[in-house]
């Protein structure tokens, strides 16, 4: 293993407070985002709409990484040039989704476990060898009557090791993706107590199979009540909520911890990984950053519609996301700079 690839890799993806860019939308997950708006499910649309992202200028001034889809690695703008060259000349390094997707599991009523690791040393040297350098993983834990079940949370995380191991075998640093979602009226304290449990058992799983922690990012769920919860925290709420969390179960030669937005509105996201830094920042092991997909990308999709006469505004959008959770990143956002 050449750890210090792996090393140089995950500094270089948040130097300069700079985050990933989650488009890893499936095909499936894409087409249900553009149906909402009435876009074309095609794959042209797909990659017109990919184009837009990965042209959007400035763009590398505050995004380090973006995590790609297995048919977005291979796309090219209309003009032939690879996305992948489009990135790497925008000094954003290129990564790829892994895993091939959430499924039923068997005995569990309610619980999925991502699978992926069948023929996944193969899969990894070719997106090597094509040029990625990061590569992601996303479980899923649900919480709601009796859930999550230990023997989802235990099946999760003993398969985000093995990729992680893999990964690290091949050159990619793993972002190690546990999701807790949001669904549900759960409140802020078990959502709290699920991921405290979640991170432990990823963290030893990851031992269990000689995961270099320092070659590793986090990509955590920030500590939330349900979306259905009546009682909705305050920004500081969050922030200590979550820090807390990880403190204790986090270890410290993790560099980084890059949280999904996982339905958050895009302000709220910044909001509270702002407040985690104003609060935290000077005393944490590990840098706090983003890996977003929706809460950066949304406001630019809508925007966009479809429509190629929407993409200069479309890019001004995203190009502003970016920089709002760069300055998150510094603990310097506030809600004047969306005015
Ligand atoms: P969201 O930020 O939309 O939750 O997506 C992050 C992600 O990469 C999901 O795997």
């Amino acid at each position: 293993m050449n750890l210090q690839l792996l090393k140089d890799t995950a500094k270089l993806l948040f130097a300069d407070h700079k985050g990933l860019l989650a488009m890893d939308e499936s095909n499936g997950t894409c087409n249900n985002r553009f149906e909402k708006f009435g876009i074309p499910q095609t794959v042209e649309a797909r990659r017109a709409y990919r184009e837009l992202i990965v042209t959007t200028p400035g763009l590398g001034e505050s995004i380090g990484g973006a995590i790609l889809y297995d048919e977005t690695i291979r796309q090219q703008k209309s003009d032939g040039t690879p996305f992948l060259e489009v990135l790497i000349e925008a000094g954003i390094t290129p990564g790829i989704k892994v895993d091939t997707g959430a499924k039923e599991l068997a005995g569990h009523p309610g619980e999925k476990v991502t699978e992926g690791l069948d023929g996944l040393r193969d899969r990894l040297q070719e997106y090597f060898q094509m040029g990625a350098r990061f590569a992601k993983w996303r479980a899923v834990i649900a919480i709601g009557r009796g859930l999550p079940s230990w023997g989802c949370i235990e099946a999760n995380a003993y398969a985000l090791a093995r990729y992680a191991a893999l990964c690290q075998e091949e050159g990619l640093v793993p972002v190690v993706e546990p999701e807790v979602v949001m669904d549900g009226e759960h409140t802020l304290e078990q959502c709290c107590e699920v991921t405290d449990e979640v991170l432990r058992t990823v963290f030893s799983e990851l031992f269990a199979q000689r995961v270099v922690l320092d070659g590793m990012v986090l990509k955590p769920n920030m500590v939330l009540p349900g979306i259905s919860c009546t009682i909705q925290p305050t920004l500081d709420e969050v922030a200590d909520a979550t820090v807390n969390c990880f403190l204790r179960s986090v270890p410290a030669a993790v560099p980084a911890i890059a949280f999904l937005s996982g339905g958050q509105s895009a302000e709220l996201a910044s909001a509270r990984l702002n407040a985690m830094n104003v609060r935290f920042k000077s005393r944490l092991p590990w840098a706090l950053a983003f890996s977003f997909a929706r809460a950066i990308q949304q406001p630019a999709l809508e925007i966009w519609n479809g429509s190629q006469v929407n993409v200069g505004t479309a890019q001004q959008a995203l190009y502003h996301r970016a920089r709002c959770n760069q300055a998150a990143r510094r603990g310097e956002y506030s809600s004047d700079m969306e005015k």
